[in-house]
């Protein structure tokens, strides 16, 4: 009994959870091996095998070559569109990995590759942040009407598994607001102004040590944080969430001196704050850098980690934090994703 797996995206998450697949010879959950048995890349091939593909051979002949579709091996197949395995290949779970644009709003392929898969009654779990911020609803409907899970967890602070625990644990006691901060590098790069470096000294450094990407507008200009936050609050709120560019979103540039030497003085933090408010219409959110007392929750927190506080009705305040992101524990949250379908016999 296998777990058969198609993962569209063969990037920097897609090659890490082949790695764990990989490290884990025999990896099984409730008794079933989980199996790659499809893979689909934009520009560097495709490979489907009803047999499983041998994680190992493909990592190592896509190390060498660059290409997804090296790989020649008796059974597997190249070149079949990745619409195409969706639609009609014989798979349990598709895991999405690809990748979307959150600068010009595009949510495909990873929105289309869900839709599709949902659509044929196929469980999802996906680390794609642009396609479920801008298309949370959709895919929440479409999972509900067919009763097929999907799961998320890798779009959001990967290091720190707290939406499926607040969304099963914290969601009966009644879940109000959130405060938070979802970026490492606007963390690190943060404190580092703080300490008295410049905002390019401490780019340069986040990037250097492989936490920043190469070009890290996005998260300096609070984009990355703002889709984050939409997670969030579909689904930890259940309710109608403004769409990107209908809330305020402010970056951590133009911080003034003054407000950082503030920081000093008072030992406080600055954290480019998400935050999220259950209101009579549904929810309301903004996202901008804050001066937090040193008293504050999130003001314990050193360098890239993320965290957040979870105000509910029944318990008060929550807090958790964890690690920072990386594609290797978004690879993580991916597996985990994976196992929780298979307990769960693929139902929401
Ligand atoms: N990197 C992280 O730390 C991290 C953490 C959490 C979540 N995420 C999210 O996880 C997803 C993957 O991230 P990543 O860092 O692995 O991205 P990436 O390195 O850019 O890889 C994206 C992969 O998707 C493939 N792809 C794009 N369009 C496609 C299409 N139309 N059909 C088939 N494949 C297509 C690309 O193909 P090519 O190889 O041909 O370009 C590539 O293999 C993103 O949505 C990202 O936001 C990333």
């Amino acid at each position: 009994m296998t777990i058969r797996v198609l993962l569209p995206g063969f990037g920097n998450v897609g090659r890490r959870f082949c790695r764990l697949l990989e490290k884990s010879e025999n990896l099984e959950e409730s008794g079933r091996k989980i199996t790659l048995v499809g893979v689909a890349t934009r520009e560097r091939g495709s490979l489907w095998s009803d047999e499983g593909i041998p994680v190992g051979k493909l990592l190592e002949a896509e190390r060498q070559t660059r290409r997804v579709d090296a790989l020649s091996l008796p059974g597997v197949k190249k070149g079949i569109p990745v619409l195409e395995m969706i639609r009609e290949g014989n798979y349990d779970i598709l895991a999405e990995c690809t990748s979307g644009n959150l600068k010009t709003v595009e949510y495909d392929p990873g929105f289309s590759h869900m839709k599709s898969a949902l659509e044929r009654g196929k469980p999802v779990a996906t680390t794609n942040k642009t396609a479920v911020a801008l298309k949370f609803g959709e895919l929440e409907a479409l999972s509900k009407s067919s009763g097929v899970a999907w799961h998320y967890d890798g779009t959001v602070v990967v290091g720190t598994p707290f939406l499926d625990y607040a969304r099963t644990t914290l969601s009966e006691a009644g879940i109000r607001a959130f405060e938070g901060t979802l970026s490492s590098t606007c963390n690190y790069v943060l404190d580092s102004l703080i300490e008295g470096a410049s905002l390019d000294q401490a780019l340069m450094d986040a990037q250097r040590s492989g936490m920043a990407e190469s070009d890290p507008t996005l998260d300096i200009e609070g984009w990355d944080t703002a889709a984050k936050a939409m997670i969030v609050a579909q689904a930890l709120m259940d309710a109608p969430c403004p769409g990107l560019g209908s809330f305020p979103v402010r970056g951590i540039r133009g911080l003034t001196r003054a407000t950082l030497a503030e920081a000093r003085q008072t030992g406080g933090k600055i954290r480019l704050l998400a935050r999220i408010v259950r209101s009579a219409e549904g929810v309301e959110l903004s996202v901008g850098p804050e001066l937090l007392p040193p008293t504050h929750p999130l003001s314990l927190l050193f360098g890239p980690t993320n965290g957040g506080v979870i105000l509910t009705e029944g318990l008060g305040e929550v807090c958790f934090s964890g690690t920072g992101s990386s594609p290797r524990q978004a690879a993580y949250a991916l597996l985990q994703d994976i196992r929780k379908i298979v307990r769960a016999g693929g139902k929401r």
